[in-house]
């Protein structure tokens, strides 16, 4: 075992949980609360992982279940695991390995990565380092003319489905970030950063790895016509001049012929919306408690959407997932599969590559105890007859 395995391996590490507070170490503050916050009063963020106990479970007791199929088909592909990870800007800053690291790790366990426009490593490396299906997110950061690029390359490279995020005209305002400093350090003078050097400083391990990748990577994957990679600087001016429209979702129908997943819907009109674009299926999530705060819980979201989508599109949902028990939930509700966010980024950010492994592991080991409790033999056999839902949810 390696000795960032060694790191992350039991007892240290029982839970996803247990990650944060070595990757709170391990990392500046500033880098750490990017992960970990949320925007404004963080009431989302919150309610994402605290709704999970509403729902209780029906277990089927005094059933034999020798062996639980973990694996599902989303898009077409074939899942090791009802989990997919999704997209996490700036995984280069959490660890050097980063984008590359996390698209190994998910596909040495049979599962699908979804690499973000907001990423360090180029696409086509992400995309030769996994085994696995590779999504590419795409924000129209840098106009159509980047996205036009970018596109091509991920069609070139292999990538399977584009994930297009609905849920970010401009950036939701994450307090933490703002008090941190992290755009002044991202891109500020030496003058605007030197207030907040001691954080930074007083992760030396963190500097050192980042020093020699090279210090702050520009966007390898936004490559502006005629100007070449956008810097790193003010990613928030960036994503304001590039909302998505569904306008826009017909002229990347056109561009991409692969499926095409839209990520943010909170609401059945906008599921019913996605369905009629054109969408090949919807993730019900709002950005991990990031962009509007005060919307519903992802979990909360799910059945209008699943509902109002009524079987046409597949449904997955992120938002909150941090066990076993929370997927297996979110699939009695209605979804085809989850994506993890930072349930994997605590464990590139506490040990990068062997980090997520083990965050997989758990979330792994926890689905297949929880399917045996339950008495349900697969993940494919799951359905609401295995939850209790609160009365005031039944309205859909
Ligand atoms: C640090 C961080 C960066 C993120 N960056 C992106 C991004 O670039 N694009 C995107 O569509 N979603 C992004 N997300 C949202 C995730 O894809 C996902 O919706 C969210 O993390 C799910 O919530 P969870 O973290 O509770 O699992 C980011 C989330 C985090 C925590």
């Amino acid at each position: 075992m390696t000795k960032a395995a060694r790191s992350v391996a039991s007892p240290r590490v029982v839970s996803i949980e247990d990650f944060r507070p070595i990757a709170q170490r391990r990392i500046p503050q500033s880098v750490f609360d990017y992960l970990d916050g949320g925007a404004e009063g963080e009431v989302t963020l919150r309610e994402n992982c605290r709704v999970f106990e509403d729902i209780t479970f029906r277990p089927r007791h005094a059933v034999a279940v020798p062996a639980c199929a973990l694996c599902t088909r989303v898009l077409g592909f074939d899942l090791a695991l009802p989990f997919l990870l999704a997209p996490v800007g700036y995984s280069r800053l959490m660890h050097p390995g980063g984008e590359v690291a996390a698209a190994r790790a998910a596909g040495a366990a049979g599962t699908a990565y979804i690499l973000s426009t907001i990423s360090g490593h180029r696409l086509e490396d992400v995309k030769s380092g996994s085994s696995g299906p590779v999504f590419y997110q795409l924000y129209l950061m840098g106009g159509r003319g980047a996205a036009e690029a970018v596109i091509e390359r991920a069609r070139v490279a292999g990538f399977s489905a584009l994930v297009v995020t609905i849920d970010t005209p401009v950036s939701g305002i994450r307090e933490r970030d703002y008090r941190n400093g992290m755009k002044e350090l991202i891109s500020g003078s030496p003058l605007q950063k030197i207030q907040f050097l001691p954080q930074v400083l007083s992760r030396p391990g963190w500097l050192t790895a980042f020093l020699r990748d090279g210090g702050l990577p520009s966007l390898p994957n936004v490559v502006i016509p005629g100007k070449g990679p956008m810097p790193l600087v003010d990613i928030n001016a960036a994503l304001a001049e590039s909302a998505v429209t569904w306008a826009d979702l017909r002229w990347i129908r056109e561009l991409w012929r692969g499926p095409i997943v839209v990520k943010g819907v909170l609401t059945g009109d906008d599921g019913r919306r996605a369905v009629d674009e054109g969408a090949a299926a919807i993730s019900v999530s709002n950005h991990g408690g990031r962009q509007l705060d005060c919307v519903p819980s992802s979990l909360r979201a799910l059945p209008e959407v699943v509902s109002a989508v009524n079987g046409q599109v597949e449904i997955l949902m992120d938002g909150g997932i941090r066990r076993g028990t929370d997927i297996v939930k979110a699939i009695c509700l209605g979804a085809r599969a989850v994506l993890c966010g930072r349930a994997y980024a605590y464990g590139l950010a506490a040990a990068g590559e062997a980090g997520v492994t083990r965050a997989i592991e758990i979330l792994r080991t926890d689905l297949e105890r929880s399917l045996r409790l339950l008495g349900c033999s697969s993940v494919a056999a799951l359905d609401r007859s295995y939850v209790n839902v609160p009365k005031s949810w039944e309205s859909n």
